[in-house]
Parts: structure tokens; C-alpha cells; sequence
């Protein structure tokens, strides 16, 4: 681990380029109405040099899995070839390539046949990360899962992603085998990479209640703290997954995970106001408000920076080195991205300068791109796409941010 504070962009691999072998390409059917979203991966010398341009000393981005093992017993050497091929790009240019092992999408054999709440998935997905991580030595840093918890509550409680189920004995199937595989990921990449730095990015919100006032908004708020944005962590640092659905479900469970986390990867975006619903389920519905009038994006999230202190406060809590591994608005408006990016960096300055260790933050994302359940319209990137002629152009943010990164080279 250096000393530099990494400043980054993150990226996922399907988010960029697609996946003929992704489950998610026949999930969405609204992608085969949409422009081809493969151009990155064609263009990815073109788009590495925009990292350049900026000035970032580090990028986060993932591979493809279902590119690398598009069928369970064939590995794509083309494929391989083409990440080797970015790391080493990154490597020769002095930026520090952060690699995500699984960001939301699987080969589409495995989401079949070995889905998260069958035990085989967990080997399943070892045969994977051995294969690259053997094959691709001397990367420093590595997330396992990007979101667990939102590839948990999609998969398996909301039904908007893959595997598309709303049972809560699969979710909790599933939590223990994604720890698991978390788990034994960290020793796997330890054993192979002794001086790695292991995390999974986990994405944390501020949450208030819709009513100060309304003790049973203020009860949901404190359980959405706590469930949502410490649980998982509580599990990796104590070994003890706890899942509790009250009068439905109550399971506790060893799992071989206890203090298998380097660093933490910390993805924070909004704030979210709980109102206490009898018609919804659970009781529980979430809003965006503007409460502090700094906006909301395109995505209908709160703008709201300080709640990214509160983020990182408890997650300073596991006595661990913070990584900020995504933070980002979609918006059309550049001035109100420029904002956004000025005031969570303010935040991180403040945080730093009260001792929390934050050793790194990646703005989502490097250009715009394929943004779940939400095709193309959401805009995260520091440059735009044209979808028609492919051209990737800079946002004022873009100078913007590698002006930031320069004033403060002192972190
Ligand atoms: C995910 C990204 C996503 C971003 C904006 C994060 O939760 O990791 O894949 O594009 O949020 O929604």
C-alpha cells in the first residue's frame, strides 16, 4: 500500500461494454431497444487515455465474468487477453488499477445452474477468481463483490435483478454463500498476492425519518442504519451473520469470514427519508427529498454531502483505512455535477482533517454509460457519449475534477 491518496474514477465492465454471455443482457429486454452498448470494449485504448487526460492516479473497473468464462468449462482467451491488455496500459501509465471482481452480472450458465442461494456457487465462483487472479499478478487492489447488499435485496427480496426471486430463505441462502465467497476470495488472492488489499465496495446511505416527529419513522430510520449499512460489516468483522425479519425470520451463522477485509470500499450517493407505511410492505417507504435545496439528480436522489460524512464516520467504526469507491450524480446540468463533486470533496476534506483514514475516492463514473433498470438516460459521466457516432467528449466537470485532484495533491 502506498501512501498516495488514490484519486480515481470507477467503472464496471457490462456497464461499459456489455455482454453477449451476461445474464443481464436477456434480463433487460429493454436493451435490445437501446443503442449497442459493447463500444468500450473496442475503444478501450481511447478511453484509457481520458484517465490521462484527467490526471487520476488510480481506476476502478471490473471484469466481465461471463466474458472469461462465457461456458462453464471454456475459458475465452481473447477475453483474458483484453484485461491483461488494460492492466498493463494502467501499469506503464502509473495509475493504479483497482480491480472488481463481480459487479452485479454473471455468465448466464452460472446464474442457472448455481445460483447465490446454492451452495456450488460459492466453488463455482473460486474456479473464476483463481483464473484471474493467478493470471493477473501484482494488482494491488481488489473488491470482491461490488454491493452485496443490493445484489441481495435485487436478487433475492425486490426481484429486480438476477435471479428475480422475493423468497427470504434464498436471501438468506444466499447472504451466507456470497460471504462465504467473499471470504474465501480474500485467501485465495492473499495466498497468490501477499501484499494485496482486499474489500468489497459497499454501498452505504444517510437515512432520516420522513418525520422527525413520528416515532415510527424515526424507529424505521434507525433500523435502515443499521441493517442496511452496518450489518454486512458487523458480519465481516465479527464472523456471525445475523438475519432478522421480525415475527418471520431469525438466523445467526458462522461463517469462515471474520476480519477478512484490508481496507473498506465505501460507495455512498443519497440520503433517504423513511415513512412509516401500513400499505407497503414491511410498513416501509423510502423517499427522496430535497430537504437541504441542493437538488436532486436524474436519478431523483437527494444531493446531500454531509450525509457522506455520516457514511464514512460509521464506517470508521471497523478500524479500518476507507476507500470512497464510488461517488457520482447523473445530471445533464455541469454546473450542478461540478457542484456535487465540489462539495463531496469539501466533505472528504473535512473528514480527513477530523483523522478519519481515507485513503482513496473514485468519482462514478469516468463517462456516461449503461446504468441499470435505467438504460442510458441516467448521465454519470465526467465525459459524454454519443451513442450514435461513439464520440466521448469531456464535461466542463471533467477539467473540473483533474483542477480538484491537482489543489488538493496534498491529502
Ligand atoms: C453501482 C453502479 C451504479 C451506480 C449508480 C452503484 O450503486 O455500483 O453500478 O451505476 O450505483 O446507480
Amino acid at each position: 500500500m502506498t501512501n498516495v491518496f488514490l484519486w480515481g474514477v470507477a467503472t464496471s465492465a457490462f456497464q461499459m461494454e456489455g455482454s453477449p454471455y451476461a445474464d443481464w443482457t436477456s434480463w433487460d429486454s429493454k436493451l435490445n431497444s437501446q443503442p449497442d452498448i459493447t463500444h468500450h470494449y473496442q475503444l478501450y485504448h481511447k478511453d484509457l487515455n481520458l484517465l490521462k487526460e484527467l490526471g487520476v492516479n488510480a481506476y476502478r473497473f471490473s471484469l466481465e465474468w461471463s466474458r472469461v468464462q462465457p461456458e462453464e468449462d471454456r475459458w475465452d482467451e481473447e477475453a483474458i487477453r483484453h484485461y491483461q491488455d488494460i492492466i498493463h496500459i494502467l501499469h506503464q501509465g502509473h495509475i493504479e488499477p483497482m480491480v472488481t471482481l463481480h459487479h452485479f452480472t454473471h455468465p448466464r450458465w452460472f446464474i442457472k445452474k448455481y445460483p447465490w442461494h446454492e451452495d456450488q456457487s460459492v466453488q463455482k465462483f473460486l474456479v473464476y477468481v483463481e483464473k484471474v487472479v493467478s493470471t493477473f499478478r501484482g494488482i494491488r487492489y481488489w473488491i470482491t463483490f461490488n454491493e452485496p447488499y443490493i445484489l441481495l435485496l435485487g436478487g433475492y427480496l425486490d426481484g429486480c435483478m438476477p435471479p428475480g426471486m422475493r423468497d427470504i430463505s434464498a436471501y438468506a441462502q444466499a447472504f451466507r454463500n456470497v460471504l462465504t465467497a467473499h471470504g474465501r476470495a480474500y485467501d485465495l488472492i492473499h495466498s497468490l498476492t501477499p501484499c494485496a488489499w482486499v474489500s468489497v465496495a459497499h454501498n452505504m446511505a444517510a437515512f432520516a425519518p420522513y418525520n422527525g416527529w413520528n416515532l415510527l419513522d424515526r424507529f424505521l430510520s434507525r433500523i435502515a442504519q443499521s441493517y442496511y449499512n452496518r450489518s454486512l460489516l458487523e458480519a465481516l468483522r465479527t464472523g456471525l451473520l445475523k438475519i432478522r425479519f421480525p415475527l418471520i425470520k431469525k438466523v445467526e451463522m458462522d461463517l469462515p469470514i471474520k476480519g477478512k477485509l484490508d481496507f473498506l470500499g465505501v460507495n455512498y450517493y443519497t440520503r433517504i427519508h423513511l415513512r412509516f407505511n401500513p400499505f407497503r410492505p414491511m410498513g416501509l417507504e423510502l423517499k427522496y427529498e430535497d430537504r437541504d435545496g441542493h437538488g436532486l439528480t436524474d436519478m431523483g436522489w437527494e444531493i446531500h454531502p454531509r450525509g457522506m460524512a455520516r457514511a464514512l464516520r460509521e464506517a470508521s467504526r471497523f478500524h479500518l483505512p476507507m476507500i470512497v469507491t464510488e461517488n457520482g450524480i447523473a445530471t445533464r446540468d455541469s454546473q450542478k455535477k461540478m457542484k456535487f463533486i465540489k462539495s463531496h470533496v469539501d466533505t472528504l476534506e473535512n473528514c480527513l482533517r477530523g483523522g478519519m483514514d481515507i485513503r482513496g475516492y473514485f468519482y462514478w463514473s469516468l463517462m456516461d454509460n449503461y446504468e441499470w433498470l435505467k438504460g442510458l438516460e441516467a448521465q454519470f459521466g465526467l465525459y459524454s457519449v454519443d451513442y450514435e457516432t461513439l464520440e466521448r467528449k469531456p464535461t466542463p466537470a471533467a477539467a473540473f475534477y483533474s483542477y480538484l485532484i491537482k489543489s488538493r495533491s496534498h491529502f
